[in-house]
């Protein structure tokens, strides 16, 4: 089996995880990574060279595939510069902050006849998957509504990290992209959108500028529905994504970690969320003490995932390993190889910004035109 040669631009606290899952797989090597504050020591760490200049580092002819784990406002340049090179390209989410930059990544790697996947990582949840299968396969009917709610409370920061300042990562709505993008997944792309929200309770040096509650609206075709509640003034916790039907309902629990799948007859099916019995229940644990997750739960450099996050990124980096040993791309993961998953999540989120901004519905093809 050919090995195949990946970079990682970004070593911080997800971009050097997925390095290490990389090294593991079968015909996967990290040859270089770029990280102007971590990129030596995980260097040191893989084994690997480190670079500076990304031409340079895209240009090796040992690379094959660039991994792209720096902040949000950063992937636009290392993606560009790696298709140009006519490298492929995994990215981190979210694509970008703005539907321009996403189209133009996208475009770029198509026309350098590229891979260009989206990290958006909730596809590879063992209870996702599982419940696209269930709605596919008839079980709750047709889908009438979707609801997620992925919510907290932040305490005042010691330091504000780039994740909550709105320039940087795009705040909730963007940051924590996975609810948006996974509910368009199985409604569709939405039609239209209202968002309300603000900042109404972490104002002050101590915390960043994004706003702490948002609830979009959304309209999709076929006289469908959807809500999607963000933010980190809830002192009352919640993280799920609900799937209401015509002959039952799907709720997939990241608080009580557990999928339920009811239908009408009255019976109710439980499932695994994540890949083990132990997963979900690390990720509830987690969720009942005072180590909070979701919302409000940030990863630093030097920090490691937890149990149920390093099952998905193992999920993620083997299925694209595969695609670059030539796998066939599966009919369910294929939105985010074409650039459409990508597309769709960053369309919906721009057109609830600007309704936000002008206090109107806004229809996602304002955005993309
Ligand atoms: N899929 C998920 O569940 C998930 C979880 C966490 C983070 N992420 C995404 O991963 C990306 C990184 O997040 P993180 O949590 O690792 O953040 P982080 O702050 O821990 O790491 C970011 C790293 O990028 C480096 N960096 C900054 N500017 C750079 C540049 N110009 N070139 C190269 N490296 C640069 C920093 O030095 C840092 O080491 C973000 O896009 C984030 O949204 C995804």
């Amino acid at each position: 089996m050919k090995t195949i040669g990946y970079a990682i631009v970004g070593t911080g606290y997800f971009g050097a995880e997925l390095g290490r899952i990389m090294n593991e797989q079968e015909g996967a090597r990290v040859v270089a990574v770029l990280d102007p504050e971590n990129g030596e020591t995980i260097a040191k760490e893989y084994g690997c060279e480190v670079e500076t200049d990304l031409d340079t580092l895209c240009a090796r002819p040992d690379v094959d595939a660039v991994i792209v784990a720096t902040p949000n406002y950063l992937h636009k340049e290392p993606v560009l510069t790696a298709a140009r090179h006519k490298k492929h390209v995994f990215c981190e989410k979210p694509i970008a902050l703005s539907y321009q930059d996403c189209d133009e990544m996208v475009k770029t790697a198509e026309e350098n006849g590229v891979i260009f996947m989206a990290g958006h990582v909730m596809n590879f949840f063992r209870g996702v998957r599982h419940a696209k299968q269930l709605i596919a396969e008839g079980k709750i009917g047709r889908v009438l509504y979707a609801h997620s709610a992925r919510n907290g409370w932040e305490e005042p920061q010691p330091e504000i990290s780039w994740k909550k300042i709105r320039a940087k990562s795009g705040g909730h709505l963007y940051h924590h992209i996975h609810e948006l993008d996974c509910i368009q997944f199985i409604m569709g792309p939405a039609v239209e959108v209202t968002m309300i929200g603000g900042n109404v309770a972490h104002q002050g040096e101590q915390f960043g500028d994004e706003d702490d509650m948002l609830f979009l609206n959304l309209q999709f075709a076929n006289n469908t529905y959807g809500v999607i509640e963000y933010g980190s003034a809830f002192h009352w916790p919640e993280h799920y994504v609900l799937i209401q039907g015509t002959e039952g309902a799907i709720r997939i629990d990241m608080c009580n970690v557990g999928m339920t799948v009811k239908t009408k007859d009255g019976s109710e099916e439980h499932y695994l969320v994540h890949e083990t019995k132990e997963e979900d229940d690390d990720r509830t644990r987690i969720y009942h003490s005072t180590e909070m997750d979701g919302a409000i739960q940030y990863g630093h450099p030097g920090k490691k995932p937890p149990m149920w996050l390093h099952g998905i990124m193992k999920n993620e980096m083997r299925y694209f390993n595969g695609i670059m040993h030539g796998e066939p791309v599966p009919d369910e993961f294929r939105p985010l190889m074409t650039g459409a998953a990508a597309r769709a999540a960053i369309a919906t989120a721009d057109a609830a910004t600007r309704s936000l901004r002008e206090d109107r519905k806004v229809k996602i093809s304002e955005i993309t035109g």
